[in-house]
């Protein structure tokens, strides 16, 4: 392993690529990436960053909102096969009836999505972001889609509004149950739940914290409190643990584990370095209108 990443080092110098990745993919590549973090500081730092090159440890969807934001450069991805079910769960024709149906609406799409579906949204959201950027939305009506779960979590902080909810959902985050979570608060009564909205309704109720992976590290670190039982995806314990060691984290299954995430392999990220060719590439039309969507988030968000 040692020759791998040495090499892994040689070949991101000598190329000027940068490797950026997710808090869910294995600790080995979050260790040897240049910058880790949420979907929305990514996608953000894939435009700050001086390389002409990112190599995009995440599922697909992250790979193209880099390349939708930074169209001008190359985006290499080690696994293609790793995709989120997530983001394939909303449907042009039910948007195109949504719109037809309801006047005043925007249809506000978690960027955990296809760049097909963003191209027919209004704008995008992460869930650092989601409730900033509708609450700033003119419109009376929103078409959230495609998680039920953030939607619901942010349609309960602006009652003004009136949410159509999709009905896609993570499988991770539905996987971790209340009963689970009260079991190991038992156990650990002093414990904080720091959950991602992501996560069932019954479980966000019983939360202390509700936010994004980066939020929850950020109130992990700033809360005098030092023990937690963490409801997301059990990647994020890496940056947890390193960054709090005198505070404990506990996940509250085995199946707090992003399969897709995890398809990344140190292997495949030299692989990448040594052949760049596993290019995102979108359709010109549809770059130019998913783009929209997601530069629109990005002046919302500031
Ligand atoms: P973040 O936006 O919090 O990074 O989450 C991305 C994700 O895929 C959650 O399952
Ligand atoms: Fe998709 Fe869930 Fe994995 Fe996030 S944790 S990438 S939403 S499957």
């Amino acid at each position: 392993m040692d020759t791998i990443i040495k090499r892994i080092e040689q070949l991101k110098k000598e190329k000027d690529i940068a490797i950026l990745a997710h808090y869910y993919t294995d600790s080995r590549i979050q260790i040897l990436a240049d910058c880790v973090g949420d979907s929305y500081f990514l996608s953000k730092t894939a435009t700050e960053i001086p390389q002409k090159t990112i190599l995009f440890c995440g599922v697909t969807f992250m790979g193209e909102s880099a390349k939708l934001l930074s169209p001008e450069k190359t985006i290499l991805m080690p696994d293609s096969t790793a995709d989120c079910p997530m983001a394939h769960m909303a449907d042009i024709d039910e948007i195109r009836a949504v719109r037809e149906k309801y006047e005043d609406v925007a249809v506000v799409c978690y960027v955990n999505s296809t760049a097909e579906i963003k191209a027919h949204s209004d704008v995008c959201v992460t869930s650092a972001n989601a409730l900033k950027v509708v609450k700033k939305l003119p419109n009376k009506n929103i078409y959230f889609i495609p998680d039920a779960n953030l939607g619901r979590y942010i349609a309960g902080m602006i009652p003004e509004k009136c949410f159509i909810l999709g009905d896609g959902f993570c499988h991770v985050h539905t996987s971790i149950k209340k009963e689970n979570i009260q079991k190991a608060k038992e156990l650990y009564p002093e414990a904080l739940i720091l959950a991602h909205p992501e996560c069932t309704q019954d479980v966000l109720e019983i939360a202390d914290y509700i936010g994004s992976t980066s939020g929850i590290i950020d109130y992990a670190g700033k809360s005098n409190a030092k023990v937690f039982i963490i409801c997301t995806e059990m990647g994020i314990l890496h940056e947890l643990e390193a960054k709090n060691p005198d505070k404990t984290f506990y996940s509250v299954g085995h199946r707090q584990f992003c399969p897709h995430m995890k398809r990344i392999t140190v292997e495949q990220v030299l692989e990448q370095l040594e052949n760049a060719d596993n290019l995102v590439t979108l359709d010109e039309e549809m770059m130019g209108n998913a783009n929209k969507a997601l530069e629109k988030m990005m002046v919302m968000s500031k």
